[in-house]
């Protein structure tokens, strides 16, 4: 062991004394400081030689520079449920990603299983960072060349936004600035940005187009309309090119069996209809409760259009690929046909072979009557369809991870927001 205190015998008599106004240094305390300097620079020098040896000395990380021939992809929010899923999507098809995500609503499971499928070196990094922290978000750029950004990262529950409109507007709006600004800053020549429909709020005539007008009407769509405004903005003297993307209800999961929708038990109460079908067909809640049965739709309950996960990502790396400099695409990412949500419990009674019990209640106040797109202006201009069209096989491909993945991915490590 090495000790660079006093040495072992040593006493206080015969250290040094100093004399008043003249430094007496004892001569075998002078050849020991002479020791241990020559002993520290040996060990630095061999450290460094160490260092030098090793793989990754000098060698700088393959995400720091643009490579001919590969398209470096930033997903935000990529441990989540949609991230995750367009993430193996791109590493698929060959994209080198860099997953950024403060793991508040995700879950590094999902990360975990990305990286065990693609442990080769330049595939996929994981950094843990809040996109709302503009000095990590900017070292972030600075550290690593990206050429496109796929923001998915945001909190995203109609209910709560309600609740916490603060949240949502700092989480969505002022976080997509942050990363806009580090695009600008660094750049990066591409956005992918995920919207949704609730842009629109409760449209006259359906089915929605992209010129449907967009009038929101709780926190979460005002935000992402507000931040689909600053990217549009932005865009108009700028070279960058631009995809928005307005999903409608997402479901489904990788078909593969891989990766799954896993949100975080406290989220239950404001989620979605695919996760409470579940819940109740595990047991974990009593029932679902079915919310207003007097709309005027004809079974009298709510209409909505549900996209499988598989068919959004893929209408994202379209997008991609489609994604010109100076240009902006907007596009709805739906079926284009409505179902009911007795028609979405008989699905998913029949692909989970449950018995699940439904109660009928009154309307949730801001619930609308009846949401779909009109999904042709991708369908002509990305060459995009929606192949998982079928509720049932859909809900029995989630099925399958739901029952193997009672606790998600496992203990989440519970992490701010
Ligand atoms: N799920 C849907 O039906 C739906 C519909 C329309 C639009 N969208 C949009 O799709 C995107 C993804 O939604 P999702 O369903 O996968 O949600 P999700 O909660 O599963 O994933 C969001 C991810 O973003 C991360 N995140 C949140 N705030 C962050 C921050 N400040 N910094 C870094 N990471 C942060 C979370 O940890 C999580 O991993 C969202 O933008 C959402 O608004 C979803």
């Amino acid at each position: 062991m090495l000790n660079f205190g006093r040495n072992r015998g040593q006493t206080r008599s015969n250290r040094s004394v100093p004399y008043q106004g003249l430094e007496y240094v004892d001569p075998k305390k002078k050849s020991n400081v002479v020791g241990k300097i020559l002993l520290a620079a040996t060990l630095t020098a061999l450290c460094i030689f160490m260092l030098k040896r090793s793989p990754n000395f000098n060698t700088p990380s393959p995400f720091s520079g643009h490579e001919p021939g590969i398209t470096h992809v930033l997903v935000t929010g990529g441990a989540g449920y949609i991230g995750s899923h367009a993430s193996l999507r791109l590493l698929k098809d060959s994209y080198r990603v860099t997953i950024v995500d403060n793991l508040s609503r995700g879950n590094l499971g999902a990360v975990k299983i990305l990286q065990e499928l693609f442990p080769e070196p330049g595939r996929l990094q994981f950094i843990y960072a809040d996109l709302g922290d503009a000095k990590a978000v900017n070292k972030i750029f600075s550290e690593n060349a990206f050429d496109a950004v796929m923001h998915f990262a945001a909190v995203a529950y109609v209910g709560e936004s309600t609740l916490e409109p603060l949240r949502y507007y700092h989480n969505i709006t002022s976080n997509t600035l942050v990363v806009l600004e580090a695009m600008a800053k660094y750049g990066v020549k591409t956005l992918i940005y995920s919207s949704t429909c609730a842009t629109y709020g409760e449209p006259d005539k359906m089915p929605i187009t992209e010129v449907t007008p967009q009038v929101p009407i709780n926190p979460y769509g005002k935000a992402k309309k507000m931040a689909e405004d600053m990217i549009l903005d932005f865009s108009k003297n700028s070279d960058m090119a631009v995809m928005i993307l307005r999903y409608f209800n997402v479901i489904g999961s990788d078909p593969e069996g891989r990766l799954g929708e896993a949100p975080r038990p406290e989220l239950r109460e404001h989620g979605r209809i695919s996760g409470a079908c579940f819940d109740a067909a595990l047991g974990i809640i009593p029932g679902l409760k079915v919310k207003g049965t007097d709309y005027k739709t004809p079974d009298g309950t709510c209409i909505r259009d549900y996209i499988d996960v598989t068919d959004l990502v893929d209408a994202h790396v379209k997008a991609l690929e489609k994604a010109k400099p100076q240009k902006v695409g907007i596009y709805n990412v739906g079926t284009g046909k409505g179902r009911s949500v007795k028609e979405f419990v008989e699905a998913c009674k029949k692909a989970t072979g449950a018995n699940i019990k439904v109660e009928y209640l009154d309307r949730r106040p801001g619930d609308y009557a009846e949401v779909y797109s009109d999904p042709t202006k991708i369908n002509q201009e990305l060459n995009w369809t929606a192949k998982y069209t079928n509720l049932q096989e859909s809900l029995e491909i989630a099925w399958r991870w739901q029952k193997s993945h009672r606790n998600g991915y496992g203990t989440p490590a519970v992490m701010s927001s």
